[in-house]
C-alpha cells in the first residue's frame, strides 16, 4: 500500500514503520493515524511479519496530535467523528508485539502512541510529556489512564498538570520505558529486540501480549487465572513440543507457529 505520512519497510519478519511528517515533527493528524492503523493491521495479517517496530525521526517520535488540524474544531465535530478514537482502537486490536523506538520529542499524542505500544526503547535524547494542559485541554488518546498505570498517580499528575517534559533517564527510572540506549544505536537496538521476538513462536509471543495486557484490565486473581489457562492452552501447540524437545536435545528450536 502507498502511504504519504509513514514509511513501511519489511525485513526478516519485522515491519519497521517510520512516522514521516518531518515538517511538523511527526504531529499526528487524521491521515497519519489512519495510515498507521492500516499499516499495523496489514502487518498483523501478514504471514511474514512477527513483530512491529514503530519509530520517528532523530528529533521527534511525534510532537503530539496536530494542533493545526484540531484548533478550529467544535465539540460536535470532535464528538461525531470520535476524534482519534477509531484509529487508536484499531491500533490497540493488533495482536502481534509492537515496540516503540523513541528519540527526541514524544509529547501529547506522541507520548500516548508510544504508551499504546507494548514496550518503549528510548534514545538518550528522548523527552516525554503531556503538555496538553498548555493548550487548555487534556490528553485524549489514553494519556491520563496509561501513564497513571505505568508511572503511578503522583508523577502522572505532575506530568499532566504542569506539562513538563521527562528525560529518558527519568522515564527509565519510573518504568515508562524498558531501556535507554545511545541515540545512534536506537534503530539497531530496537531491530535487534524485534529480531529476538521474531525468532520465538508467534503463538507464544501473541499469548504474552494478550496476557500481560490483561493485567491492566482485570483483578490479580482473574489475571492469574487467565495466565494459567493461556499457559495450559499452549500445550495444544506443536511449538510447545518443539521448544521443550529442543531444550532437552540441546539444539535451537524450529518454531512453525503451529
Ligand atoms: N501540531 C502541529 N504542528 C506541530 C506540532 C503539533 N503538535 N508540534 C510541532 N509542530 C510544527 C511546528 O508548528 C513547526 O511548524 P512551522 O515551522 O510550520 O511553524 C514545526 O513543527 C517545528 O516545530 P518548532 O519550530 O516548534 O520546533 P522547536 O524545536 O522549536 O520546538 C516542540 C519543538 C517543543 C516539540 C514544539 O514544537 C512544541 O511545543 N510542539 C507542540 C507540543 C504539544 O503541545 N503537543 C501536544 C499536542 S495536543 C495533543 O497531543 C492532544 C492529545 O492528546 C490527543
Amino acid at each position: 500500500m502507498a502511504y504519504e505520512t509513514i514509511i513501511v519497510e519489511n525485513s526478516d519478519g519485522i515491519a519497521l514503520i517510520t512516522l514521516n511528517r518531518p515538517d511538523a515533527l511527526n504531529a499526528l493528524n487524521s491521515q497519519l493515524l489512519g495510515e498507521l492503523a492500516d499499516a499495523v493491521e496489514e502487518a498483523d495479517r501478514s504471514d511474514k511479519i512477527r513483530c512491529i517496530v514503530l519509530t520517528g525521526s532523530e528529533k521527534a517520535f511525534a510532537a503530539g496530535a496536530d494542533i493545526k488540524e484540531m484548533a478550529d474544531k467544535s465539540f460536535v465535530e470532535m464528538y461525531r467523528s470520535n476524534f482519534f478514537g477509531a484509529e487508536s482502537d484499531r491500533f490497540l486490536r493488533v495482536r502481534k508485539p509492537i515496540i516503540a523506538a523513541v528519540a527526541g520529542y514524544a509529547l501529547g499524542g506522541g507520548c500516548e502512541l508510544a504508551m499504546m505500544c507494548d514496550f518503549i526503547i528510548a534514545a538518550d535524547t528522548a523527552k516525554f510529556g503531556q503538555p496538553e494542559i498548555n493548550l487548555g485541554v487534556i490528553a485524549g488518546i489514553g494519556g491520563t489512564q496509561r501513564m497513571t498505570r505505568f508511572v503511578g498517580k503522583s508523577k502522572s499528575m505532575d506530568m499532566h498538570l504542569t506539562g513538563r517534559f521527562m528525560n529518558a533517564e527519568e522515564a527509565e527510572s519510573c518504568g515508562l520505558v524498558s531501556r535507554v540506549v545511545p541515540a545512534k544505536k536506537l534503530r539497531d537496538e530496537a531491530m535487534s529486540a524485534a529480531g529476538k521476538i521474531a525468532e520465538k513462536s508467534l503463538l507464544a509471543t501473541m499469548a504474552v501480549k494478550d496476557t500481560v495486557n490483561r493485567a491492566y484490565e482485570t483483578t490479580l486473581a482473574e489475571g492469574i487465572n487467565y495466565e494459567r489457562r493461556m499457559f495450559q492452552s499452549l500445550f495444544a501447540t506443536e511449538d510447545q513440543a518443539e521448544g521443550m524437545a529442543s531444550y532437552i536435545d540441546k539444539r535451537e528450536p524450529q518454531f512453525r507457529d503451529k
